[in-house]
């Protein structure tokens, strides 16, 4: 939630900006702007809407070598032009991005205007400006120290003055903030994104540092205390070529068609088939240590949550361990005990989402032992879990999530094997196991042969208002995530239920105007699932059903059937999602929308 951007070096400040802040807008667009310095003097240019509009008003020349930059998703404050980032003291020689919520800000504003400080702007971030030029004596990371004494909540800021050419200074404290070392030349950023096409060399900033960088120069040091902190520089491997559109219309498109290989990273050399188990090192975690845990808890937020969900189903079903998956946001506020012999996985694509990095650090409070699920390298939670699994989906750039949940599922059903060989699988068992992985990036791709015909359904569809997504066992939680996908990028309104409970209570919604999305696996629960379809049939329900191709029942029983290749039982997940991932990626395209980035969300959900 908003991105933000600093850049001290050699070059016209303004494009390197503007090009970081594309980079960033998946984290926020509803305003965006820039302030570059030059001369001893700070030029602002700000205003609503997205980076293209803003590139559009920026001066072609903007002469400045350093400079700060900001995407909007907005929080405290209506979106216009005013309440878009920068923000500058009244004197305009200070100038500040910020990402995050600073909670005590009415406080400090009461008092400011009572000092005759005059605020422009609606948002909690104008605050600081207004802190740091009164504590200003020449020195604006000693400045931003002592404003950051007074700040509640949670930050990523970048600050700049005009009397201090060529330096930044930021601080972080729960919104993420990476340093990148180019040559010559050092930027900051809310992700190593914005960043890629310069440099790959970035120092991961922690909770509670401030570093101030000049072209060829960093320090960090503690917030608390003057100690300068020595980090290690790190290498990132993510390409820029996996943060393009590489020939796709939107991200999104090219997320969901990126799955077959996606997947494959995630389980590639963590199969043997040999002892018919696998392997995750990221775990740290000895073989008596595994086979004492007596059950998971799975922690996330939106889709990772629905990974989680699946996970709890496969846990104990194949490893017979109990497990629950839980929203991160309830979590944290219900005082959770934390039993012995319990492993908690946190997971969340970002690595930021404040949601699950809280309930984290809450279960670790307490003493339980939290294991990461991360796609982000270096994100926070993957650093603060210390160990974990990395589901090496590469970047994921359009808000609505796609190849990060089958790499979840790959992560946890990896895990599952693991676990189900330590305690009650056999060795013949655990093959078949492996098999069907193994098998999956190339059902995944055969899906893909249905393209054309879920764009035609899609087409058929979309003007309806209300969608129903049923599913049974594995697939409810995949019921969940399609209908989440529909609504977060179609506008359209969808709910998705276990199959067997509608008949307490959404049933009453069926009629010709809400069409029901039926999940029927060939599975144990096949029978079952017909049934219910019988049941919105017989209420003159639409049905679109995903079943597998010889089944004739369902082809009968449906107004239109989408199918799905034929697999083992348990790996019907990964097979059922992807079209609807298709089916809402097409029907936000007929309906015009902007399907990267859907109207008031944001990726990485840094705020609470
Ligand atoms: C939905 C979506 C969100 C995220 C959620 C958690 O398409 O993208 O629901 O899944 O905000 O994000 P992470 O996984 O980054 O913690």
């Amino acid at each position: 939630m908003c991105g933000i951007i600093g850049y001290c070096g050699p070059r016209a400040a303004g494009e390197v900006l503007l090009d970081g802040l594309k980079r960033l807008e998946y984290r926020g667009y509803d305003s965006a702007g820039i302030c570059v310095g030059f001369d001893n003097a700070l030029t602002v240019v700000k205003s609503t809407g997205k980076i293209a509009h803003l590139r559009g008003i920026v001066p072609a020349a903007l002469p400045g070598t350093y400079g700060i930059g900001h995407t909007r998703w907005a929080t405290h404050g209506v979106v216009n032009d005013v309440n878009a980032h920068p923000h500058t003291n009244q004197a305009g020689d200070i100038a500040i991005v910020h990402n995050g919520i600073i909670e005590n800000f009415s406080v400090l504003k009461e008092k400011l205007i009572s000092e005759g400080h005059v605020f422009r702007s609606q948002t909690d971030s104008e605050v600081i400006a207004h802190l740091l030029s009164d504590f200003y004596e020449g020195d604006l990371e000693a400045a931003l120290k002592a404003v950051l004494h007074l700040l509640q909540g949670t930050y990523g800021i970048i600050c700049v003055h005009a009397q201090e050419p060529n330096r930044l200074v930021g601080a972080r404290n729960g919104s993420p903030l990476v340093l990148a070392v180019g040559q010559n030349e050092m930027f900051l950023a809310s992700d190593v994104m914005a960043t890629l096409a310069h440099t790959k060399q970035v120092v991961y900033l922690e909770d509670g540092e401030v570093v101030s960088i000049t072209n060829d120069a960093y320090h960090i040091s503690e917030l608390r205390g003057d100690k300068p902190i020595s980090k290690k520089v790190e290498i990132i491997s993510w390409e820029l070529e996996n943060i393009e559109k590489q020939g796709h219309s939107h991200f999104m498109e090219k997320e969901i068609f990126e799955q077959p290989e996606s997947i494959l990273r995630a389980i590639q050399g963590r199969l043997d088939p040999e002892n018919a188990t696998a392997h995750l090192g990221g775990l740290n975690m000895s073989n008596t240590e595994l086979r004492d845990i007596e059950r998971v808890k799975i922690v996330a937020a939106g889709t990772s949550f629905h990974a989680g969900l699946v996970a709890s189903y496969l846990m104990e079903s194949v490893a017979q361990i109990p497990c629950t998956a839980e929203l991160a946001s309830e979590l944290r506020y219900r005082n959770p005990i934390v039993e012995r012999n319990s492993l908690y996985f946190a997971v969340s694509q970002s690595g930021e989402t404040i949601d699950t990095l809280s309930a984290m650090r809450e279960l670790k409070r307490k003493g339980a032992r939290v294991l990461g699920i991360c796609n982000v390298i270096g994100s926070s939670i993957a650093r603060e879990a210390g160990a974990g699994v990395y589901i090496h989906s590469g970047p994921e750039i359009a808000v609505a999530s796609t190849k990060a949940f089958t790499s979840q599922l790959a992560a946890f059903y990896l895990f599952t094997l693991l676990i189900s060989r330590m305690h009650n699988m056999s060795f013949e068992a655990g093959r078949g196991f492996i098999q069907n992985l193994s098998s999956l990036p190339d059902l995944v791709r055969q899906g893909f042969e249905q393209q054309n015909h879920i764009r035609a359904l899609a087409e058929k569809y979309s003007h309806y208002r209300d969608f129903l997504f049923l599913g049974r066992g594995l697939n409810y939680p995949v019921a969940l995530e399609g209908a989440l996908k529909l609504k977060e990028i179609s506008y359209i309104h969808a709910e998705g239920y276990s199959a067997a409970e509608i008949k307490h209570g959404p049933i009453a919604l069926i009629n010709d105007e809400t069409p029901s999305i039926f999940l029927v696996p060939g599975d144990s629960l096949r029978e079952k699932v017909i049934s219910n379809m019988k049941e919105v049939k017989a209420r003159r329900g639409k049905v679109i059903a995903l079943c597998v191709a010889d089944d004739e029942e369902v082809k009968n029983t449906a107004d239109d059937i989408i199918t799905i290749p034929k697999a083992g039982e348990m790996m019907y997940p990964f097979l059922m999602v992807v079209p609807l991932q298709l089916f809402a990626y097409y029907t936000a395209l007929k309906l015009g929308r902007d399907v990267d980035q859907p109207r008031n969300l944001a990726k990485s959900v840094t705020v609470e």
